[in-house]
């Protein structure tokens, strides 16, 4: 039988404008196209992604994201099976272009509509890097999110735990703007830190305290700017080493509760067959190092995929329409765009969610 499939992902739910084509032959998956358009000159005058902004810029460069995937991966609409699209979580107005692009695509072609959680697509990235098999564990720390998911079926997610206020990259990005650092801040809190003496300064490890796999990062935030303010009011400023180590004390604590947190998530989830980790804060080294470190305490595999797939793209969107093909799944031109969107409806509400939807 002829299992190969040829699906369009489209992806547009934060700052960038994303299309790819994704082949899945004989269980593996193949990326013969990913495109991705960013859009942080546009924002860089405002400190963060502005919606309405990010929006228009979705609207103007859709299609041509579209156009030049099918140009790389050398097809045309034709050799298409299926277009899977971010239907949300994420700025509803760019979710909304994606959306709507899809819908034309699909009414002009009559192929298969597949709306696609964002969270879903980073969670099953492992299964096209490295074709893992369930259940496993995902660890997804980016600029908006920050939640442990074990991944039971390319439809079942359970949440296991995450974070009650700031996500770690957003920390990264609000601490090195306390420093005047450029962003985003975490790289150059990274660099930063590897200059500098973790021990230093004593941050709290916040939630360490408590059962289960909750995390908190707000009040790391905070003790920085604390510890900043105290020392330039004592000294007038902040010397290169002071502000070398304020990074490395920030990043340790960071590493700190992330990895034992993960080490709680492993204990949880005895019957997996890896722990992987998705989201730009993955690109961390001391983060990376950390959590494998948990991994292989736990006696489990550790897998990083290649940053280019671990920070938004296309490809993930459309391996997860695959992976809902292959259930049998798809959705009518009725599809509707969510701001809001668990991956786990049966996991309580959590206090609070990141940037709310602002990078996933
Ligand atoms: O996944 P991503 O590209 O966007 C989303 O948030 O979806 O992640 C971006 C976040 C930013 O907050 C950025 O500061 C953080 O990932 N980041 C890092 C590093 N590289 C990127 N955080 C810590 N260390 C890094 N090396
Ligand atoms: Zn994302």
């Amino acid at each position: 039988m002829d299992d190969r499939l040829t699906v369009l992902g489209i992806e547009s739910s934060c700052d960038e404008t994303a299309a790819a084509v994704v082949r899945a032959e004989g269980g593996r998956g193949m990326i013969l196209a990913s495109v991705v358009l960013g859009q942080t000159e546009l924002h860089a005058a405002f400190g963060g992604v502005v919606p309405e902004i990010a929006a228009r810029a979705h609207v103007e460069k859709l299609d041509h994201a579209v156009e030049a995937a099918l140009a790389e991966a050398n097809v045309t609409l034709t050799d298409i099976d299926a277009i899977a699209v971010t239907a949300g979580p994420g700025l509803i107005g760019g979710v909304l272009a994606g959306v709507m692009l899809a819908k034309g695509l699909a009414a002009a072609t009559g192929l298969p509509l597949l709306g696609i959680n964002h969270l879903a697509g980073h969670a099953l990235t492992p299964r096209l890097t490295d074709g893992l098999a369930f259940p496993y564990l995902v660890l997804l720390v980016s600029g908006g999110h920050c939640q442990f998911l074990r991944v039971e079926a390319a439809d079942r997610f359970a949440r296991l735990g995450g974070t009650i206020d700031d996500a770690p990259g957003e920390a990264f990005d609000k601490s090195a703007k306390l420093l005047g650092l450029p962003q985003p801040g975490g790289p150059a809190v990274e660099a930063e830190a590897r200059k500098g003496n973790p021990a230093r300064f004593a941050f709290p490890r916040p939630l360490l305290d408590r059962p289960g796999c909750d995390l908190s990062f707000s009040g790391l935030k905070t003790a920085l700017l604390r510890t900043r303010d105290a020392l330039v009011s004592h000294k007038g400023g902040l010397t290169r080493a002071d502000r070398a180590d304020l990074c490395a004390s920030f990043q340790a604590a960071v590493a700190d509760v992330l990895a034992e947190k993960s080490a709680r998530a492993l204990a949880m989830s005895p019957d997996i067959t890896a722990f992987a980790v998705a989201g730009g804060v993955a690109a961390n080294e001391t983060l990376r190092a950390r959590l494998q470190a948990a991994a292989r305490a736990a006696g489990t595999r550790f897998l990083a995929p290649p940053l280019a797939l671990c920070t938004d793209n296309a490809a993930m969107i459309a391996w997860a329409g695959i992976e809902r093909l292959r259930l049998g799944q798809a959705d009518d031109l009725a599809l509707a765009a969510r701001a809001r969107w668990p991956l786990d409806s049966r996991a309580a509400p959590l206090l609070g969610t990141g940037r709310r939807g602002a990078k996933a």
